[in-house]
């Protein structure tokens, strides 16, 4: 284990299993859009890994797209100012989108997202989030599939970042307080 984490919250066995187990459920699921597929867009940078791996488990034709927003800043706390960075390359209107996100914390985020790409007129839109991290102050957003609930500390790792560094840790773990 790498020395700046306390702890290993999901180990890359149960990451993989359970990521096998959304990209199982989302086939199922979107049977009936097989002619026209799905597709995938996930939030830069935190969500690539997942979304990378999540995308190889589903048996459906899809596409995938990127958009990088900003909305943390520095530091590791939520600012609520959200901007897009990098938008679609693709269009989304009459298309099934799936939102690929690492972990969802205040909702902030997942908000103004799904509120901007509900605007483009998508056929369906639904979010399928690594994590969900157990805190009082959340906004109440549907999230069709869930990875993992997690405690409400600072966690890092499979695409999961603290000043860029660790997003290629294959675990996800808490970082030692007394590194931030
Ligand atoms: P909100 O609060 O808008 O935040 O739901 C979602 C985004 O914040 C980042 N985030 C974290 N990144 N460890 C991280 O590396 C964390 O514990 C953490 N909590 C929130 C992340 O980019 C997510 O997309
Ligand atoms: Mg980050």
């Amino acid at each position: 284990m790498h020395n700046d984490i306390s702890e290993i919250l999901f180990t890359e066995k149960q990451l993989a299993d359970r990521v096998g187990e959304i990209g199982a459920a989302i086939t199922r699921d979107y049977a009936d859009a097989a002619d026209e597929g799905i597709i995938l867009i996930s939030v830069l940078r935190g969500a690539a890994i997942f979304m990378a791996d999540l995308a190889r488990k589903i048996e459906l034709p899809l596409e995938m797209d990127y958009m990088a927003i900003s909305s943390y800043g520095n530091g590791a706390k939520s600012s609520g100012v959200v901007r897009i960075l990098k938008d679609l390359s693709s269009q989304i209107e009459g298309r099934h989108v799936i939102v690929a996100e690492d972990i969802l914390d205040s909702g902030l985020t997942l908000t103004y997202l799904l509120k901007n790409l509900s605007s483009r007129q998508p056929a369906s839109i639904e979010v399928a989030t690594l994590l969900r991290k157990k805190t009082l102050a959340q906004a109440k957003i549907d999230c069709k599939y869930i990875g993992f609930e997690c405690p409400d500390e600072f966690i890092v790792g499979y695409g999961l970042d603290y000043a860029e560094r660790y997003r290629n840790l294959p675990y996800i773990g808490i970082l030692k307080p007394e590194i931030y």
